[in-house]
């Protein structure tokens, strides 16, 4: 585990997509985006959001939202494999749901492949749950996508279920 002070999470600058390209190369060979697709996502600002994490001034991390009104949807999120399984992933994915959270979303949603372990160990660890299976979604591999959903508010949203279950 990195302590969460050594962790410097900030948004996205145009100063960073270098960084951010050789990472998404290494982390998504098959299907990652295209450096001019980064450009077009930092020019979608305000409505998408992407931070990127460093560790000792090298970028280890970054993550993106959508902000669409009542929901939000995580975009991406990656971490350098040679700092995996020390918890910048799970700050990453805080730091998205506190962004959500500001813009006044109700419940934040993505899609994961249903054979990518880690990404679902850390959606479950931060209370997303899966609310669709989309069969042999990812081509090629019939592999299923999962769509997961966090709310934002669940006490309320617990308190309307005891209502109706009266
Ligand atoms: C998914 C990813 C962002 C996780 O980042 P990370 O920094 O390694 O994750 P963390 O250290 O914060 O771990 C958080 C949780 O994720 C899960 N996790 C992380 N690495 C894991 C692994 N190798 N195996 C199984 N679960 C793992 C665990 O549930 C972990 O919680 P725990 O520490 O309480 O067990 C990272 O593995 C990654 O970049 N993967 C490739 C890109 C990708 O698939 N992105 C998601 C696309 S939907």
């Amino acid at each position: 585990m990195i302590a969460e002070a050594a962790v410097d999470v900030r948004p996205m600058s145009w100063t960073d997509l270098d960084d951010v390209d050789a990472l998404e190369r290494l982390l998504f060979p098959a299907d990652g985006w295209s450096l001019a697709t980064w450009w077009a996502e930092l020019a979608a600002r305000p409505r998408r959001e992407y931070v990127v994490a460093r560790v000792a001034d090298s970028v280890v991390g970054y993550a993106g939202i959508d902000h669409g009104g009542d929901t939000a949807d995580v975009m991406t999120i990656g971490v350098s494999p040679r700092v995996g399984g020390r918890g910048i992933g799970r700050i990453l994915l805080g730091e998205l749901i506190g962004r959500a959270v500001r813009e006044g979303a109700d419940a934040v949603l993505l899609e994961v492949r249903a054979d990518n372990i880690a990404a679902i160990g850390l959606y479950r660890g931060a209370g997303f749950e899966t609310i669709q299976t989309r069969r042999r979604y990812y081509q090629p591999g019939d592999v299923d996508a999962l769509v997961m959903r966090k709310l934002l508010f669940p006490q309320s949203d617990s308190v309307t279920t005891d209502k109706e279950d009266r």
